[in-house]
């Protein structure tokens, strides 16, 4: 009996080494410790035994099925282990591997420009409108003081789509709208950012669509020093405290008088350098007296009203402040050129 109870334990020991999962597992207990296992043919042939050996009968077929039951648990956590085991392999987290790189989007630097000089005019009181891109002839040239044939057209080259529409050449129609659009004649300062085209070759220096920003104040009592002073606050808001401007006489047929607008060099302070061409003073922009021909062709009457309007080129401002070299490389999306410029 005894040999046979070893013989068991044995048995089983050699199966258990073949077992290759839980179920297996499973099969082997309902076999050893089941109902009809071989233990319960033990107990029953244990009648049959002397009285005087069934106890240590008993107890050692009650010793053999703890040892297997104990061998079987053992199996049970083994496998437990291992499962875990290789679960936590599989999950397994390398924390050493380079992480994925998010790509953190930036803002188009003419765009921020157009917000920081929206910023100072809306500081100053100034609406911000917008405007067709596609725009007629009479808003873009002949409400402007450009009749057709006017000789000052050829100042812009024009991208027509028809006889009487082209691409707006400028942002000064908007001056036309907004005068129009205010039929209560209100006292208006308004300010118009947005893109202009011309029939330029693309080259370091030109482009054929841009950006500007116009601005327009109508009002009883707008005058020449309401614009130098404007014009002075910019200036000294975009390109530092210290700067100082100067108007020099020019020509647009939209203003009277017209004029051309530097600012004192930011590089040198004035003294002269290569950035203003030694002369002390860079040019930013176009401006002048709103022309009573403009007033009077959108109904105010020139002896109650008056005003400024000015025309600022915006790469031109991104190309001083963040000294950009070529005017393509706001247009031609490269990342590297963008980058650079985030959060600026
Ligand atoms: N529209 C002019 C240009 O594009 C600029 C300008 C605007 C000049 C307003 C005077 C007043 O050159």
């Amino acid at each position: 009996m005894e040999q046979k109870l070893k013989g068991l334990v044995e048995e089983l020991e050699a199966k258990l080494s073949q077992v290759k999962n839980a179920n297996d597992l499973n099969l082997l207990k309902a076999e050893y410790l089941g109902k009809k296992s071989v233990f319960n043919d033990l107990m029953k042939q244990l009648k049959d035994i002397p009285n005087e050996e069934k106890p240590l009968m008993g107890k050692l077929i009650n010793e053999a099925k703890q040892q297997i039951a104990a061998k079987l648990d053992d199996a049970k956590m083994e496998m437990d282990r291992k499962l875990v085991e290789e679960k936590l392999k599989s999950e397994a987290i390398d924390v050493t591997l380079p992480g994925k790189s998010s790509n953190v989007g930036s803002k188009h630097l003419l765009s921020q420009v157009i917000e920081e000089v929206e910023d100072i005019f809306v500081g100053l009181g100034y609406t911000v409108k917008e405007g067709p891109e596609v725009e007629s002839d009479k808003y873009n040239f002949e409400m402007l003081n450009l009749p057709k044939d006017h000789p000052a057209r050829d100042m812009q080259d024009s991208l027509y789509i028809s006889e009487e529409t082209l691409l707006r050449t400028h942002t000064s129609p908007v001056q036309v709208r907004s005068l129009l659009e205010n039929t209560n004649q209100e006292p208006m300062k308004i300010i118009c950012p947005g893109k202009v085209y011309r029939k330029d070759d693309d080259d370091q220096t030109h482009s054929h669509q841009f950006t500007q920003v116009e601005g327009l104040v109508v009002d009883a009592n707008a005058t020449l020093a309401d614009l130098k002073g404007t014009l002075l606050f910019v200036a000294q808001k975009l390109f530092g405290e210290e700067r100082k401007i100067r108007l020099r006489p020019s020509y647009f047929p939209f203003t009277e008088p017209s004029v051309e607008v530097d600012v004192s060099c930011y590089k040198c302070g004035g003294s002269g350098c290569s950035m203003c061409g030694y002369t002390g003073w860079i040019e930013i922009l176009g401006a002048g007296m709103v022309n009573n021909n403009v007033l009077r062709d959108a109904g105010y009457d020139p002896d109650k009203f008056q005003g400024f309007a000015l025309g600022m080129g915006i790469e031109r401002i991104a190309i001083l402040k963040y000294g950009v070299d070529d005017i393509r490389a706001f247009y031609t999306n490269d990342l590297r050129f963008n980058k650079q410029f985030r959060g600026k």
